[in-house]
């Protein structure tokens, strides 16, 4: 029985790749047109890294920070360490993600089926604040639980009791969603029924915990909860 769902934000709701995307089509960055793929990739990584690695070093800092220090050697990187006009407009576009298309309604279908509805993110309360308020998802969810809270990146298993101690229920009726595939690993591990939304179609990751389903968009999870 699930009775509560649980989604990463960043790659699971909010399409982190958009806002590179978006300057790209900007009038005069037909020169960062080639680029934005690349330094969107490489952001997302070194951003994913400095989390894991602040987590096992106890270096941690918010990820309004490593999001920032990720973009910097990002754009190193690309060779456009100069552009500090870019840099602002991509982190200021951070905050006004666009969500992916099938997000309100699959949370709508879940709150009508009597589930509870949250966010447990690495992001901090402010960057959630402004991602979900621009994404129209503030009456959609019960809560927005950030690692703020705890001090420590996923996968730290502090910061998946955060659902236990918010929800006050048994884990193995919490349906984890995320579409990093480390976080759904973890999550299983951790003792959540867990899915992997494996949007760009990737391996599996080889890691202790399985997930228990593995889709290409958040659509089917409506079939897994029954009202
Ligand atoms: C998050 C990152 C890991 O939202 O996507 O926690």
């Amino acid at each position: 029985m699930i009775t509560t769902c649980v989604f990463d934000a960043y790659g699971t709701l909010f399409d982190v790749t958009a806002a590179a995307r978006e300057v790209a089509a900007e009038p005069g960055r037909e020169e960062f047109a080639h680029h934005w793929s690349s330094l969107s990739e490489k952001w997302r990584q070194k951003q994913l890294q400095y989390s894991w690695l602040r987590a096992v070093t106890a270096e941690h800092t918010d990820f309004w920070q490593i999001t920032k220090d990720g973009l910097d050697w990002a754009l190193e990187a690309e060779g456009l360490a100069a552009d500090t006009d870019l840099r602002d407009r991509l982190l200021a576009l951070y905050w006004q993600l666009s969500a992916f298309p099938e997000v309100a309604s699959v949370l709508t279908a879940l709150r009508e089926a009597g589930q509870n509805t949250a966010i447990l993110s690495n992001g901090s309360p402010e960057m959630l604040a402004g991602a979900v308020q621009s994404a129209g998802l503030e009456e959609l969810l019960d809560d927005v639980l950030s690692v703020e809270s705890v001090g420590i990146f996923k996968p730290a298993p502090q910061v998946y009791d955060m659902v236990i101690q918010r929800f006050g229920c048994a884990k193995s009726h919490v349906l984890f969603v995320s579409s990093n595939g480390w976080d759904a690993c973890a999550a299983a591990a951790y003792g959540f029924q867990s899915v992997w939304v494996n949007r760009r179609g990737e391996p599996v990751d080889r890691l202790p915990g399985q997930p228990d389903h593995v889709f290409s968009d958040l659509i089917a999870i409506t079939g897994l909860v029954t009202s």
